[in-house]
């Protein structure tokens, strides 16, 4: 198995419910390393552009608002298979339909508040690593 890279976002919802640590136990205890990570305000022009696959959605604006609301946490997961285990992790994006022990059912409000950010692919992973992290800023690369 590979040793993958993926992008993670602990969102405003999750930040405000002071969980950081939590969530950073979740992804330590499934062997996944902490390769990156820094607390930031993400702006209107970089949120439109990480989300800009959804853009023609009715939520965007929404998503949007709701991610430049307050402060955030952005991570690189580093481990074999990051991209998947971590979305096994996170749970589904509903965090009523997520399972038990999940990041998103324990510290998830809504479809749109639902604590946590993860890749869905490796190209996404690249590209969503490369808009929030100088290479200088990751480990093991
Ligand atoms: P995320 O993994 O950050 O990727 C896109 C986000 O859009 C998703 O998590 C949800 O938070 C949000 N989203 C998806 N569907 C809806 C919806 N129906 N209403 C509001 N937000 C949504």
């Amino acid at each position: 198995m590979a040793i993958e890279q993926t992008f993670s976002i602990i969102k405003p919802n999750a930040m405000k419910k002071n969980v950081i640590g939590k969530i950073v136990d979740k992804f330590e205890s499934a062997d996944l390393k902490i390769a990156g990570m820094k607390i930031m305000q993400i702006s209107e022009d970089l949120a439109k552009e990480f989300y800009a696959e959804h853009k023609e959605r009715p939520f965007f604006g929404e998503l949007v608002s709701f991610m430049t609301s307050a402060p955030v946490a952005v991570m690189v997961l580093q481990g074999e298979n990051a991209i998947t285990r971590n979305r096994e992790i996170m749970g589904a994006t509903n965090p009523a339909e997520a399972a038990e022990g999940t990041i998103r059912k324990l510290y998830g409000d809504s479809v749109g508040e639902n604590a946590v950010h993860g890749s869905d692919s490796p190209d996404s992973a690249k590209r969503e690593i490369q808009l929030f992290f100088e290479s200088s800023e990751i480990l093991n690369t």
